[in-house]
């Protein structure tokens, strides 16, 4: 099975290199391709040396919130007594997110380097691979992966015989968008419902089993042995703009556009070059509309802040959104945005754990709302109803997958306003009309 593009002269393929070549697969074929000499290297190194180097190279977390691997790290306390755990969050759920899945697929010794590092840099024996239950092909390979692992001695009492044990667990999913929020995902680990726990104490305190435990996302994780082999300062030189964005990262892009797939670009490349140049820019006769940067959960943008935008954290904040997980929804001039944050406000409303009184009533308020608003049967009213219901859904609760449904809707409303108002006072979605046209 190939993979879906060619790399493009402006990527800087690191992760994705050996994308689409089955042979990288294999434990072998990876051990040709450098894999494991890391983990070798890092098992002779102490855990306080390794988060030295991660803290020192900038690497950031890729599952969202962009929070600084290192630090994260740096909060488990060595020789506390207690048993520590590392988990591996890919459960990628978030629409529009499918870069970490690709990484499974077709590079699953990288990932396992990955935890087997993180592990001993956190002083954990045991690491927990989180995986979103309907990844069929992507769970088949990683628990290949794992056993030929073991068979080789990579894993186990004795790893690579350093005389450390590492050992990596795949666990299927529960099947919920919330199993990807950190805390959810380790009650979910735990056998029980897939609920938010509130912090503190944070996992580093008290995570899987009441113990000290990290959360990283299989895309961090897969940085981190190409940061031991090639250096902190390596991996911060790549940067295009921002000493506070390093590295490479892997963009998905989907929707009205030419050329969707993966993209691994460099911290800082100009997104209006992304969309038109690497992914081929609008489909015949159409024009962009709208963007979504980071998976469904970040402000939407307009074409001209997208087209101002550098994509690493802090450029993406100084256009009003957010990097996220590196999801990217394009929508044309023939879709209708009423619909599209209709939709989107349908998959919270859905996803929902409900524990949050903001989060049960308003995700499904808001949906109700627009659902009513895009079949012509809104009300001026229920433009400020909505902005009203995002303000109590914001900042309240436990976990954010409520903000994240409050985000589009109060970004849509403020950007396409006119949209709004149209069906409104039309009583019916002037877009159809005018597509069908
Ligand atoms: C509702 C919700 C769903 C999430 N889903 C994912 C997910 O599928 N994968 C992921 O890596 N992070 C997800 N996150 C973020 C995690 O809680 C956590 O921040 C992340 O796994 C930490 O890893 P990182 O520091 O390497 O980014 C989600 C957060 C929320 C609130």
């Amino acid at each position: 099975m190939g993979y879906p593009h060619k790399s493009h002269p402006r990527e800087t393929p690191i992760l994705s290199k050996h994308f689409g070549d089955p042979d990288a697969r294999t434990l072998s074929g990876w051990r040709q391709r450098g894999g494991y000499r890391a983990l070798e290297q890092a098992l002779g190194t102490s855990p306080a040396d390794i988060v030295n180097v991660v803290k020192e190279s900038g690497l950031r977390g890729r599952g969202g919130a962009g929070f600084p691997t290192g630090m994260k790290w740096s909060f488990m306390k060595p020789g506390d007594g207690k048993p520590h755990y590392l988990c591996c969050n890919a459960d990628e759920s978030e629409p529009g997110t499918f870069k970490d899945r690709e990484i499974m697929r077709w590079t699953p010794h990288a990932l396992i380097e990955g935890c087997a590092i993180g592990a001993h840099a956190i002083g954990a024996e045991t690491a927990y691979i989180y995986i979103r239950g309907e990844f069929t092909e992507p769970i088949r390979v990683m628990e290949e992966a794992v056993r030929d692992a073991y068979r080789d001695g990579i894993l186990g009492k004795n790893a690579m015989g350093s005389g450390k044990r590492v050992d990596v667990h795949v666990h299927r999913g529960a099947g919920a968008y919330i199993c990807g929020e950190e805390t959810a995902l380790m009650n979910s680990l735990e056998g029980r419902r897939g609920n938010p726990r509130i912090k503190p104490p944070f996992p580093a305190v008290a995570g899987l089993f009441g113990q000290p435990t990290t959360i990283n996302n299989v895309e961090t994780l897969t940085a981190v042995p190409h940061i031991l082999t090639n250096g902190a300062a390596w991996y911060k030189a790549m940067s295009l703009s921002s000493p506070k964005s390093t590295g490479s990262k892997l963009f998905s892009v989907c929707g009205n556009i030419r050329k969707p797939g993966n993209y691994e670009i460099t911290m800082g490349f100009p997104f209006k070059e992304f969309l038109y140049d690497l992914c081929g820019g609008p489909l015949p006769g159409r024009k962009f509309k709208a963007i979504i940067p980071g998976g469904s959960s970040v402000p939407i943008q307009t074409v001209e802040e997208a087209e101002a935008t550098l994509m690493d954290y802090e450029g993406f904040v100084a256009q009003g959104t957010m990097l996220g997980s590196g999801g990217v929804i394009v929508f044309d001039d023939s879709q209708c945005m009423v619909k599209q944050i209709a939709r989107l406000a349908r998959f919270y409303a859905h996803e929902s754990c409900a524990q949050c009184t903001q989060c049960r009533e308003g995700t499904a308020w808001t949906t109700r709302i627009l659902e009513r608003i895009e079949h012509g049967e809104g009300t001026m009213e229920d433009l400020d109803t909505l902005l009203e219901i995002g303000d109590n859904m914001t900042g309240k609760t436990i976990c954010v997958l409520s903000d994240s449904c409050a985000t589009p809707v109060a970004s849509g409303i403020k950007k396409w306003r006119n949209e709004f108002e149209a069906h409104i006072k039309q009583k019916r979605c002037p877009m159809r009309t005018a597509v069908a046209a």
